[in-house]
């Protein structure tokens, strides 16, 4: 029992489930990309523990890039705009790539993400999410693969964040609401 667990109010997906699913997923990616040198490009920071399993996972030939991105909102959700802090390195022209987020929510990201690259001469553009929460959605976007679908519930752990924090729980779980009174 860490320090944080005392702050959720219950668990959604634990690390074995999360594990199970992370292990079926790669090996459903691996037989679609075996044959397209995929470039994996994680979205950070929320992205950064999915991007680690799932490319352990998906034990294709393969490089990995990450780009990060700030979007103007609260803890709870962005708005349309969305701003590119740190770019990728390399050129992607003519590449296949599989973004690789944390969730997919209103869809701004990605929507953003996936035209960004478009522009920038990828070959082919899928998206991979470890969550998603269709019932949030603005933007019409959907991911190619998807971990679990999320009632709209705020989740953290594994990489998602309350204000930069719980993003090292090993599970996926609902924050207790009076941890966020207030905002
Ligand atoms: P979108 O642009 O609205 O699709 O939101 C994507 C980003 O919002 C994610 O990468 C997360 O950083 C954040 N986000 C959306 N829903 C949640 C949540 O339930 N918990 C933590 N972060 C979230
Ligand atoms: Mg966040």
């Amino acid at each position: 029992m860490g320090m944080m667990d005392q702050d959720i109010l219950k668990v959604l997906y634990s690390e074995e489930q999360i594990a199970q699913r992370i292990r079926d997923l790669g090996a459903e990616m691996y037989e679609d990309l075996k044959d397209k040198d995929p470039l994996f490009i994680s979205v950070l920071r929320g992205a950064f523990i999915f991007m680690a399993d799932i490319v352990r996972a998906c034990q294709v030939k393969s490089d990995v890039e990450f780009i990060a991105v700030s979007s103007y909102g609260n803890a709870f959700s962005t708005t349309g705009a969305v701003k590119i802090t740190h770019d990728i390195q390399q050129d992607i022209t003519g590449r296949n790539l599989v973004v690789i987020e944390d969730i997919l929510d209103s869809g701004n990201t990605l929507h953003f993400l996936k035209q960004y690259f478009i522009t920038k001469g990828a070959a082919s553009v899928s998206i991979c999410t470890l969550l998603d929460k269709p019932s949030r959605r603005a933007k019409a976007i959907q991911a190619d693969y998807i971990g679990f679908v999320v009632p709209d519930e705020f989740v953290v752990g594994y990489g998602l964040d309350y204000c930069q924090k719980y993003r090292n729980l090993p599970y996926i779980g609902v924050l207790k609401p009076e941890v966020y009174q207030g905002e």
